[in-house]
């Protein structure tokens, strides 16, 4: 039986970890932090999301506003509301919802967002600053992996690592991260995309293997060696006339078929999704001022 990468306990764990730093902390007289966030239009995942990162916040303390702006919405309007925020002092991380409608050019608006702001770490100022191994916030997503294998024991330093995607969210950042002379780094990589040839015959040389392709099920048990440690990143909609939403989240691992060959294994939901929750409340803490320790 593998163990389970329980990412919704561990991120509990964390979440409480920076509530008592941020209570001992603003006690001194550091600022609360706040969050800000911008959705454009209505996609329905981003205001799931958008709800989860607004109840980890308050849970917090950390102060949270969030606005929802019109789908047709210029860029030069855009970029004035992101302007008033980048000027409020008492905000410090802004975050824009991606995915966002098709006129609007994704990396412009990442650009727009003040740097020390940048909470989600895609502005190319802190994506030059991870990639020389000098990181003013951390990717969530990417951190959060990182996170969840350091805190089970599975330090990827030294080991295969096998990241399946190369997107700018979650295959590139995570990728570094892993090759990086750091804490959470110093593994081999091998990054896979949709042009590799012959996927499993790559996927099972892993000792540490993270899927994040959004193909659901895709990775499947003969994929893997037996002891194999798994961190599915990918979420997934499958109809499920059974539920009650006629649908059901799966990760980019056929689990059943998996878990019995590994070592350990991040189930979806309940593994990665609130890992990233955890990690960008440390960054909103961090743009705040405060030093953080997890
Ligand atoms: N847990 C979380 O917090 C979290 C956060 C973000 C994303 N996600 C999930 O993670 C998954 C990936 O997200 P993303 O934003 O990185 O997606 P994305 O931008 O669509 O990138 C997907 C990557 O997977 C590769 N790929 C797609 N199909 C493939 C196949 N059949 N074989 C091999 N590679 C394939 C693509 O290759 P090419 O580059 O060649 O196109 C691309 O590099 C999604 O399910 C998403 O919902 C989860």
């Amino acid at each position: 039986m593998a163990i389970i990468l329980d990412g919704k306990a561990l991120s509990a764990r964390i979440r409480t970890g920076l509530k008592e730093q941020l209570e001992l902390q603003m006690a001194k007289g550091q600022p609360q932090p706040f969050l800000t966030t911008m959705q454009v239009g209505d996609d329905l995942p981003s205001t799931v999301y958008i709800r989860a990162k607004q109840r980890a916040s308050e849970e917090l303390g950390i102060g949270f506003r969030h606005h929802k702006l019109a789908a047709d919405i210029s860029m030069d309007e855009l970029r004035g509301q992101v302007s008033e925020i980048n000027h409020n002092q008492s905000v410090h991380g802004l975050l824009v919802q991606s995915p966002l409608p098709q006129h609007l050019d994704e990396v412009a608006v990442q650009r727009m967002v003040a740097p020390e702001k940048d909470v989600d770490c895609f502005h190319p100022e802190n994506v030059g600053l991870l990639y020389i191994g000098r990181p003013r916030f951390q990717p969530c997503t990417a951190a959060g992996v990182i996170e969840m294998l350091l805190n089970y024991g599975f330090d990827p330093s030294g080991k295969r690592v096998v990241v399946l995607g190369r997107s700018v969210i979650v295959g590139r950042p995570l990728s570094l991260m892993l090759m990086l002379k750091a804490r959470g780094g110093d593994a081999t990589v091998t990054v896979c995309h949709s042009r590799t040839h012959d996927l499993p015959s790559i996927t099972r040389q892993a000792d540490i293997l993270v899927p994040a392709v959004g193909q659901a099920e895709m990775v499947r048990g003969d994929w893997v060696k037996e002891g194999v440690v798994v961190v599915d990143v990918g979420i997934n909609r499958v109809p499920d006339p059974s539920a009650e939403r006629g649908y059901r989240l799966v990760g980019d691992v056929a689990f059943d078929e998996v878990e019995p060959r590994a070592a350990a294994i991040a189930p979806v939901p309940g593994g990665v999704g609130p890992m990233t929750v955890a990690i960008l409340m440390s960054n909103v803490m961090r743009a705040a001022g405060y030093n953080i320790s997890h």
